[in-house]
């Protein structure tokens, strides 16, 4: 009797300023769970449940973005009420639309302003506001400042030169008695992961985007070509015959245990690289990737992450409240010192304590806002298809089962074929 008493004593305090126990509702969120991602989402959530004195489940899910398609996908086209809100990737509001509630309707037409403006169109598909942009993201090379430095090495701006020097400080630090040392670890495995470190390589190069802006299919092209086949030399050269099944985590892992001289990740990596137990603590640089030959020019893939409520959530209006929450600036703010997640908030590119915890947040900052998008907005709901179809292609090319001419000659053929039915 006494604890009971007690237990409704602490939840009428701790819900007095927001509702009573009677009226707290329980909302599903999932989110990623790549590097510190599932415990800042926890964090957020503990705020926004101690605000509002309503409960939230966390369930993870997986960490490639093409299993997590799929998942998404399976729940949402059952009409299942299972997660109000859900963390969707940059390259999915034309996939998912349908399915998902109009925020603009719940949160005001402000609902997004102050956010970088790319996204909110991005996440725009015919007038509804489908997601808030929770942090973006784009591809940036972390190189060894300290090796670099050992063997008199400039920061390469080429990925010709990137391959030079990987190749003989990997050698160099081989014979050195580092036996584990990788030139260049980055996500190959088949998966949406490549399909960005692919398009790097051909956008660089100046071999257009796969599709371009009004669905021409463009990849084949000499400079596609080239950039592949350039990437497939790295394999059993600079970088390990593992790679071909490497996501983000898994580049990371080498990279920072110190067994590696360049690594091609997105942001996240920089405060897990910076964290108390990482080998590589203060030897790291971060810079854009390399451009593709004299004539090319650097190309970061554009990432991201936004937040997107259910057309079946049984409730929709704390559910989106809980969105507004999470993308807001204190959030955002909180999880760009803690965790290098970057903001899809113009002003917080200017705030102090974000420059000063992620320096490159200032001088990459064109890089974040020039990045090459994937061909997500002309190829609509065959996105994934297009996705599939280069990632298989690109993979097909590093593993050494088809020349770069071929690959895109053929991948040329299967885009036309879906462009034909699809868009
Ligand atoms: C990152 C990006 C996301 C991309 C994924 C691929 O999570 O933010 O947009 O699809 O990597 O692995």
């Amino acid at each position: 009797m006494k604890r009971t008493l007690l237990t409704s004593a602490i939840a009428l305090a701790s819900f007095a300023s927001a509702v009573s126990s009677a009226q707290a509702a329980q909302l599903t969120i999932s989110c990623g769970a790549v590097g510190a991602e599932l415990t800042l989402c926890q964090e957020g959530i503990r705020a926004w449940e101690e605000k509002t004195g309503h409960s939230v489940d966390v369930v993870s899910t997986p960490n490639s973005s093409t299993e997590r398609l799929s998942l998404y996908q399976q729940i949402l086209s059952a009409n299942s009420s299972d997660i109000d809100v859900m963390q969707i990737d940059v390259v999915w509001p034309g996939l998912l639309a349908n399915h998902l509630l109009d925020l603009r309707e719940v949160l005001g037409e402000d609902a997004a302003a102050g956010h970088f403006d790319t996204i909110v169109t991005n996440n725009t598909i015919d007038d509804r506001l489908v997601a808030m942009p929770w942090f973006t993201d784009a591809g940036v090379l972390y190189y060894r400042e300290d090796l670099l430095e050992k063997y008199g090495h400039e920061v390469p701006t080429t990925w010709q030169e990137l391959t030079e020097t990987a190749r003989e400080i990997k050698n160099a630090e081989r014979a050195d008695g580092n036996s584990r040392m990788q030139g260049f670890v980055f996500q190959g495995r088949a998966y949406e992961g490549l399909t960005v470190n692919a398009l790097e390589w051909v956008a660089s190069h100046g071999g257009g985007s796969v599709v371009d802006q009004d669905g021409e299919v463009t990849i084949n092209n000499e400079h596609a070509a080239e950039a592949l086949d350039l990437a497939a030399s790295w394999i059993g050269d600079i970088s390990p015959e593992g790679v071909l099944n490497y996501t983000e985590e898994e580049a990371r892992g080498v990279f920072q245990g110190g067994n590696a001289v360049f690594m091609r990740n997105w942001p996240y990596a920089w405060s897990l690289a910076q964290s108390d137990d990482s080998d590589v603590r203060d030897k790291v640089g971060v810079t854009q990737l390399p451009a593709g030959g004299e004539n090319g020019q650097s190309a970061a893939g554009l990432g991201g992450w936004n937040l997107a409520v259910s057309r079946y959530s049984e409730h929709p209006e704390l559910a989106a409240d809980l969105v507004a929450f999470l993308t807001g600036e204190a959030e955002q703010k909180r999880r760009a010192i803690q965790a290098s997640y970057n903001p899809t908030i113009d002003a917080l590119y200017q705030d102090e304590e974000v420059l000063e915890a992620v320096p490159f947040f200032g001088t990459l900052y064109d890089t974040f806002t020039n990045a090459v998008a994937r061909p997500s907005a002309p190829t609509g709901d065959a996105y994934g298809r297009v996705s599939n179809a280069f990632f298989s292609t690109a993979h097909d090319v590093l593993s050494g089962s088809k020349d770069g001419a071929q690959a895109v000659s053929d991948l040329e053929g299967e885009l036309l074929r879906l462009k034909r039915r699809n868009w």
